[in-house]
């Protein structure tokens, strides 16, 4: 089977700063793989570059097989059509209404406003959100309300492979799990491909049908949650179980 994202020997560096250092790994289509990893170590930078928003240095990124760092402009777009994205942040346009944020990409695609926007409206009422909010800037909601503005915006197209950085930080336990259901039920039942980045490891154990760490610019391990406890790596044990001792560092950060 082909797989939805195929990542060979990414590399990636700012300046003399160097991110990957070669990152390798198969995501299959349907699956929900979680990447877990300390703050800095280019979780964000390696999900920008499957996205075209950083370019990588060297390697290769096939989406269904074909390699999207040798893509023209339109071909990028056609496989660009493909992803949705929660971005860490939740990063909306603070001049349009909600609603006009989840239909964003809708309209830029060409769907009729008025079609967009029940869409937009459908999907607000998926991540929790009741109709009024549609109307209401981003400015004008908590920072969890956004998240899920932020979520419903990133499904709403139905793509085929969605982008999740960090979709529970900063919201309350019960809120977070509700997104962890969404994005389970988003890969169990719209047949989605999920590669989501995360510190919260209940998180990281529930949505994902594999983690892996990265550590120094590579993919160091990767198993099932049940085995992320006990992994037996050294690096993984300490991220997991949040010891300050260990052999990962805290590094000064440039
Ligand atoms: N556009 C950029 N220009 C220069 N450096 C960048 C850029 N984007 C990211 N970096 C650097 O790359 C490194 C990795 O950043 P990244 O955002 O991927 O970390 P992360 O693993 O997502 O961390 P966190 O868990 O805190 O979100 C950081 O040192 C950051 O400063
Ligand atoms: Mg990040």
């Amino acid at each position: 089977m082909t797989p939805k994202i195929r990542l060979k020997d990414v590399h990636k560096s700012f300046g003399d700063k160097k991110v990957l250092t070669g990152v390798s790994f198969d995501i299959m289509p349907k699956e929900s793989v979680v990447v877990i990893g300390g703050s800095g170590t280019g979780k964000s930078v390696l999900i920008k570059c499957i996205l075209g928003i950083l370019q990588a240095d060297s390697g290769a990124i096939e989406v269904d097989g074909a390699d999207v760092t040798h893509m023209t402009a339109n071909q990028r777009d056609a496989a660009n059509n493909k992803f949705g994205m929660l971005f860490q942040g939740a990063a909306l346009f603070d001049s349009l209404p909600v609603w006009e944020n989840v239909a964003f990409g809708l309209i830029q695609r060409g769907m009729k406003r008025k079609e967009a926007k029940d869409r937009a409206m459908d999907t607000l009422g998926k991540v929790g959100l009741a109709p009024e909010v549609g109307a209401l800037s981003p400015s004008e909601l908590s920072g969890g309300m956004q998240k899920r503005v932020g979520l419903a915006r990133a499904i709403a197209g139905e793509p085929e492979i969605v982008f999740f950085d960090e979709p529970t930080t900063g919201l309350d336990p019960i809120m977070a799990d509700v997104i962890n259901d969404l994005i389970i039920s988003c890969v169990r039942k719209q047949g989605i491909t999920a590669l989501s980045i995360t510190h919260d490891m209940h998180s990281a154990r529930k949505i994902g049908d594999r983690i892996t760490m990265l550590y120094e610019g590579k993919l160091i391990w990767v198993g099932k949650p049940e085995e992320v406890e006990h992994s037996g790596n050294a690096y993984v044990d300490q991220f997991v179980h949040g010891k300050a001792e260990g052999p990962i560092k805290m590094q000064l950060r440039r």
